[in-house]
């Protein structure tokens, strides 16, 4: 039986790649599933256990760290092993830095403890056992990880802090026989961006970027999968963003042209 754990598992990415993982596996996975909405982890829960994996849905909230070890601990209790950990939970943000009021710029700090610092703990508590599984660590960073996309000081920098702590730690882990991919999506169709924090703090409710030519979160899911099983270092998504990386390079400036491009006229600096 192969266990996997996925954080940020009631919804999009982490969602679609647990239904994924129990229609492969079938009988032969166990999906350890969390995030904060209980009802809607059952939910996925239920999908999975429909395509005949077993499955258990934790509520965790991974921006407690308390909460991060209590997962690793139920998961191990429940199936006996980790082989994969999947560190997807996360929060999108969109807002000019001159715009926030700096009693608000708290939520600067409250986006670590989700994206970046949710991901250590987990990680963490997990690696005793991924060391004894051999398995595989995921790291859903993204493409504003490897770019800084204006509207997103916060955002990017919770996913560069992510990339910095998981390419350390997959050299460490080098000679281990556990394997670290990190994952860079572009814009992938999910609720994130209407749910992720505006100016001062609060859901935005809309997107500041163009959503057309969103890539699928089947699509998005199944590459992830792909590189984790293949063990591979990187899974970079989009043409665009495999170009953009290099191009950062050479011709920086264009780079934040390109990002700027990306910005509907309402959200972008003036
Ligand atoms: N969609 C994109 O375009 C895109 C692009 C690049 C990277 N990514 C990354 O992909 C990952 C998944 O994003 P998504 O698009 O699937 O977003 P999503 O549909 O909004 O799902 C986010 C998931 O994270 C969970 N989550 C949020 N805060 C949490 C917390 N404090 N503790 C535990 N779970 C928490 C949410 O569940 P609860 O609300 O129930 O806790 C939900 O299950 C994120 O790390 C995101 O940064 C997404």
């Amino acid at each position: 039986m192969t266990v996997f754990v996925i954080t940020g598992a009631s919804d999009g990415i982490g969602a679609e790649m647990a239904r994924q993982l129990a229609r492969t596996h079938g009988a032969q996975a166990a999906l350890v599933l969390a995030a904060r909405n209980q009802a809607k982890l059952e939910e996925v829960a239920q999908q999975c256990r429909a395509a005949g994996a077993k499955a258990e849905a934790v509520m965790t909230d991974v921006a407690q760290e308390a909460q991060c070890r209590a997962l690793v601990d139920k998961a191990v209790q429940a199936f006996g092993r980790i082989d994969a950990l999947v560190n997807n939970a996360g929060v999108s943000a969109q807002a000019l830095l001159s715009d926030v009021r700096a009693q608000d710029l708290h939520w600067y700090e409250d986006l670590m403890r989700v994206n970046f610092w949710g991901a250590v703990w987990c990680t963490h508590a997990a690696l005793p056992h991924l060391k004894e599984s051999r398995g595989n660590i995921v790291a859903v960073s993204s493409l504003a990880g490897l770019v800084g996309v204006p509207g997103r000081t916060a955002y990017s920098a919770t996913k560069f802090a992510m990339n910095g702590f998981f390419e350390a730690l997959r050299a460490e882990l080098k000679h281990a026989g556990v394997s670290v991919t990190l994952a860079y999506p572009g814009v992938v169709a999910t609720q994130i961006r209407y749910r992720g924090y505006n100016a001062r703090g609060e859901a935005a409710g809309s997107s500041g970027l163009k959503e057309e030519g969103a890539m699928s979160v089947e699509e998005c899911s199944r590459r992830i999968i792909a590189g984790m099983v293949a063990r591979k270092r990187e899974v970079v998504m989009t043409a665009k963003g495999k170009l953009g990386r290099f191009m950062k390079l050479l011709a920086p400036g264009v780079v934040e042209n390109i990002a700027l491009a990306a910005l509907k006229d309402e959200v972008k600096p003036h």
